[in-house]
């Protein structure tokens, strides 16, 4: 089946089978491995993207069903030079990177939350989180980060989503 759709703000089409799921799609067919899979069963986030700006289980979509949508992986998160944006440097500078495994899915989590709230509390951050574990940080440095980010975020309204 071609389908067609918006990945990281460029047009795709591609010929897939019928019956994969997004996150087989972006990992196998189009080899973006930032998306990780783990659980496959919708438990783990791990597999984070963002679907027409949804934070979505890729391992749950089925993949014809992105068909003139717009989806975001970590590939597509990054300052305007290619090298981390303020979150994702936020993510290093606060130590919340650890095996890395959860972390592409916790970015995600974290900007479909900024999206939507500008100055989340600690608890909204981790109820925003709720979907994604990490065996490895505890969370709080995790949390540190998107916090951080949200202030100073706040503190320069005006900076575009490429200036970060
Ligand atoms: S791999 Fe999709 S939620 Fe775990
Ligand atoms: S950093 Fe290892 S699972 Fe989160």
């Amino acid at each position: 089946m071609l389908i067609n759709f918006t990945l990281n703000h460029k047009p795709v089409s591609i010929d897939i089978p019928t019956d994969i799921t997004l996150s087989v799609m972006l990992r196998e067919h189009l080899k973006l491995t930032g998306t990780k899979e783990a659980c496959e069963i919708g438990e783990c986030g791990a597999c984070s993207v963002l679907l027409d700006g949804e934070l979505v289980n890729s391992c749950l979509v089925a993949a014809p069903s992105v068909m003139g949508r717009e989806v975001i992986t970590i590939e597509g998160i990054h300052a305007e030079d290619g090298g981390p944006n303020d979150l994702q440097r936020n993510f290093i500078e606060k130590g919340a990177v650890q095996c890395g495994f959860c972390i592409p899915g916790m970015v995600i989590a974290g900007e479909a939350l900024l999206a939507i709230k500008s100055e989340p509390s600690r608890l909204e951050i981790r109820e925003a989180l709720a979907g994604n574990l990490c065996r490895c940080t505890g969370y709080m440095q995790i949390v540190d980060a998107i916090e951080t980010t949200a202030k100073e975020r706040a503190e320069k309204p005006n900076l575009s989503k490429r200036e970060r």
